[in-house]
């Protein structure tokens, strides 16, 4: 039985139909700005403050004052979780990371030993490029990289840990090539994208790929927000989960109230099910449906009376015409429900 890590970020443990595998490596690839530093963040701060499980925070970003600055915005102290021994952050270089990986007895591992880390996030795999941990000539070329990332995730899954690893993606020869190898050797693949829409930044994430679990396919809205950072919101056309049969298609109601009308719907319609009515202006739509509820009234069923507009005295007249029933205006802003 595979079991699942949860982000804790609000829609994406949805999309993953409950979380990462554990001990997966998960490849988070995008362009600059896109969410990919946050995302890693987010996962490793939820982790350590709602699940029990603390972590460590990997990033080759010179300046770490810049990086708790970000946290705060969104109202993470990462300062006050180091000082209670449930995160680690290291701001290192590549080569650094690398050779601490390697070394059981390392520091690093040391330490992920001593808070016991279950999650890492390491900001951006895309900077290993080239490295070379004995300090020899750079090493170039799709299979250096290749072995070395290999051994980065054999280790981080030896070291027990659920992996985010960020890639920056771009139109560079080399990193396009990187990003290539790590799509292949990862466990799973994360694309987030930022795009212009309107006047806006339209971003959407999409799980490319996963192995050993289903997911929602397609693109997913990604909104950050300030003060909670990122949430997804599931693409509608995504196909409908865990409903099952759904047991109104079978019940059938007078729900008109007007015997004519309801042989022509073969005896009334769907429980639950909804129907359209079309027709010109002045064809007795809104009349249609004042009598449905008014029927629904008698019956015993509150029915709810909603307007897309501005309801006049007019509507309310019409309401309290109808044959039966005590209509209420419930809220009458900018569109009025009369129940
Ligand atoms: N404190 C904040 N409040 C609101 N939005 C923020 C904050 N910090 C960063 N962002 C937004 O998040 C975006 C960057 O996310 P980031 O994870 O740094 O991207 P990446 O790592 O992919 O380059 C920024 O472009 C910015 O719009
Ligand atoms: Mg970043």
């Amino acid at each position: 039985m595979v079991q699942l890590v949860p982000t804790g970020i609000r829609g994406l443990d949805e999309i993953l139909l409950g979380g990462i595998i554990r001990n997966n490596t998960v490849l988070v690839k995008g362009i600059a700005g896109s969410g990919k530093t946050l995302l890693g963040i987010q996962f490793v701060y939820n982790g350590a403050v709602r699940f029990d499980e603390p972590g460590i925070v990997v990033s080759f970003e010179a300046n770490p004052d810049k990086f708790h600055q970000d946290a705060e915005g969104f109202g993470w102290n990462l300062q006050e979780l180091h000082d209670a021994g449930r995160l680690e952050l290291i701001f290192t270089s590549p080569e650094v990371l690398q050779t601490e990986l390697d070394d059981p007895q390392s520091l690093l591992l040391q330490r992920a030993n001593e808070i016991q880390a279950r999650r890492i996030f390491i900001d951006t795999v895309s900077l290993f490029q080239g490295a070379d941990p004995n300090g020899l000539p750079k090493a170039r070329g799709r299979g250096s990289y290749r072995s070395m990332l290999n051994q980065v995730m054999n280790n981080l899954h030896r070291a027990g840990l659920t992996a985010i690893i960020a890639h920056e993606v771009a139109q560079h020869d080399e990193l396009v090539c990187s990003l290539e190898v790590a799509d292949v050797l990862a466990d799973t693949v994360v694309r987030v994208d930022r795009g212009r829409r309107e006047r806006g930044i339209y971003r959407s994430i999409a799980i490319e790929k996963s192995r050993g679990q289903d997911f929602d396919a397609g693109r997913h809205t990604l909104l950050i927000t300030p003060g909670v950072g990122i949430e997804v919101f599931r693409r509608v056309q995504a196909e409908v989960r865990g409903l099952g049969e759904q047991p109104t298609s079978r019940v059938k109601r007078s729900l008109i109230g007007v015997e004519a009308l309801d042989t022509v719907f073969g005896g009334g319609v769907y429980e639950a099910s909804v129907t359209l009515v079309i027709g010109v202006s002045g064809a007795g739509k809104s009349l249609l449906g004042y009598q449905v509820a008014a029927e629904s009234g008698k019956n015993g069923r509150p029915a709810l009376f909603g307007f897309a507009r501005r309801a006049s005295v007019a509507d309310s007249t019409q309401c309290q015409r109808t044959r039966a029933g005590s209509w209420r205006t419930v809220c009458g802003r900018n569109g009025a429900i009369f129940a």
